[in-house]
């Protein structure tokens, strides 16, 4: 029997900073590799429970999994026992006595952790209100591709942020606190990010109320809806508080010329994102999700082989 801790990927300080580098030195390698890589996954099983809807999260994770020799199983609340109210903590020991990790998506940050403190095998964050660490490693990916390996790496590295202060915003904080670029980002009043993020990204991170001081020079325009999955009963408030926190053609104007736009997507057109950025030169957000894919290998990769 496996005598070694398991190990969870429930924020992207899991990783200390190395380990992330070396991650996604590792998805750039296996995006080379496309599905003629080795298959660390043999005879492996990752199950996948998602309490929201997902596309690109579920489908890169499902067809990683398969590319590294091993399965996935989709778990939705709809067909499992979880969604007639069996404990987390009962599901996540029956669970992990049959599947090597659990990918989970869900709304309280909360319930992954008993998840991850319940199960015997890697939990690995798919998004929770509070954070989307897998994304990360998709959009820092795309940054070493669009401006050098040593993009991270080097000083200087501008990011902005447009719109809420959200779970993907909490986690460009966190990636602030491992790499230590400069991070704006633009919020409109009370829709800051995690105050206890922030304040540990201490100077690098800095909360403004305008798009143009978030992006003026920037590197990188990032955005993402304005209300975010479990918020839609908000939407139409949100729309008045946003109005003005768009990424458009001017605001890509203030940013370098070299600039790349990312999105995680979906994406509202004429909300938080125009069809001309969206679409444009500029745009890196088809190769970010594409890049899912690549970085959730390594990511697999680093979690189970050899377990
Ligand atoms: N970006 C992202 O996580 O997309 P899905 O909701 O489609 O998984
Ligand atoms: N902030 C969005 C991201 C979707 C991938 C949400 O949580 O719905």
């Amino acid at each position: 029997t496996d005598t070694r801790q398991k190990r969870d990927f429930l924020r992207l300080t899991d990783l200390d900073r190395s380990e992330l580098l070396d991650l996604l030195e590792r998805a750039a390698e296996w995006k080379l590799l496309g599905k003629n890589g080795p298959r660390p996954l043999e005879r492996q099983t990752v199950g996948l429970v998602f309490e929201k809807a997902s596309t690109r999260t579920r489908v890169s994770f499902e067809v990683a999994a398969y590319q590294l020799g091993g399965n996935a199983l989709m778990l939705s609340p709809r067909d499992t026992q979880l969604g007639r109210g069996e404990p987390i903590r009962d599901t996540a020991r029956v669970l992990a006595r049959y599947v090597d990790c659990l990918v989970v998506r869900t709304f309280e940050h909360t319930k992954l952790e008993e998840m991850a403190r319940f199960a015997d095998v890697p939990v690995v964050n798919a998004l929770t209100d509070s954070s989307h660490p897998c994304q990360l490693l998709a959009d820092l990916l795309t940054i070493t591709e669009r401006f050098g390996a040593d993009a991270l790496v080097k000083p200087g590295l501008v990011v902005a942020w447009i719109g809420d202060g959200n779970n993907m915003a909490n986690s460009w904080l966190e990636a602030c606190v491992l790499l230590g670029f400069e991070l704006r980002l633009a919020c409109p009043a009370n829709y800051d990010p995690d105050p206890a993020l922030l304040a540990r990204a201490g100077s690098r991170a800095r909360v403004v109320r305008t798009p143009a001081e978030a992006a003026t020079g920037a590197h990188v325009v990032n955005t993402d809806v304005w209300a975010s999955m479990g918020q839609e009963a908000e939407a139409e408030e949100r729309k008045r508080r946003f109005a003005g926190f768009i990424v458009d053609e001017a605001l890509m104007a203030k940013a370098r010329p070299n600039a790349i736009a990312l999105h995680c997507l979906p994406a509202h057109r004429g909300e938080e994102i125009t069809e001309g950025v969206l679409e444009g030169p500029q745009s890196a957000i088809f190769d970010e999700a594409e890049n899912r894919l690549h970085a959730q290998k390594a990511l697999l990769e680093l979690l189970l082989a050899n377990r």
